[in-house]
């Protein structure tokens, strides 16, 4: 097989693992509440996310080697995507969106959120190659790793699906995961779940929302 003709491969099979991956993850949130994923409703009233357990308490190492816990993070909103730096479309898509709306919202909302991105591939992400990573999104955003238990302990408290697929054909595994976005609050609460399909605008708009209706502290 040809390079290129790998690559193009790798790049299919990363894309239906996600589809599938995607689809376990929704299933398994909707087990918790139907209503959690359906559009325009993850912000509105807040009904249909009250209840749902994202979250809890981790200790990780930030992308400069730093041992950090969610306590360090806790008072501001934040914007949490799980992913890995090997994964070749779906992952830099989804932080460039973030970036973009941390770009498109007023600098004094921006201000208020920390972006954290999360890695389900401790094995290969490493702190300086999340380093160089999170370098090509946007300055404030950081990357998170862990040893294995850590990182399983994190995607269990936050509901994420996360799966090795080795695929003989190819020279190097590949992670099959889920890809919402989670915007969480000052006390490290839920209070938004977007999907792939919620562009940087209805992102924006929804995060506006939740911090204009939050009580002034
Ligand atoms: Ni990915």
């Amino acid at each position: 097989m040809t390079l290129k003709k790998r690559i193009l491969r790798t790049l299919v099979l990363v894309s239906l693992g996600l589809l599938i991956g995607g689809g376990v993850g929704l299933y398994q949130i909707s087990m918790e509440d139907a209503r959690v994923l359906k559009k325009g409703e993850s912000h509105s009233t807040d009904t249909g996310i009250a209840g749902l357990k994202i979250g809890g308490p981790f200790t990780l190492t930030d992308h400069t080697g730093k041992k950090v816990t969610e306590a360090d993070y806790a008072g501001h909103y934040q914007l949490i995507y799980f992913g890995f730096t090997y994964c070749p479309a779906i992952c830099p898509t989804e932080l460039q969106k973030m970036t973009k709306v941390l770009n498109m919202l007023p600098q004094d909302a921006s201000d208020k959120i920390i972006p954290l991105f999360f890695t389900i591939d401790p094995q290969r992400d490493t702190p300086d190659v999340m380093a160089d990573y999170v370098s090509l999104f946007h300055p404030r955003l950081i990357g998170l790793t862990g040893t294995q238990p850590q990182i399983d302990n994190v995607t269990r408290a936050y509901r994420i699906f996360a799966n090795k697929v080795n695929d003989p054909e190819l020279s190097d595994y590949t992670m099959d995961h889920s890809t919402f976005i989670y915007l969480m609050g000052k006390d490290n609460e839920l209070l938004s779940i977007y999907r792939i399909q919620d562009d940087a605008d209805y992102i924006k708009s929804d995060i506006l929302g939740h911090m204009l209706s939050a009580p002034q502290a």
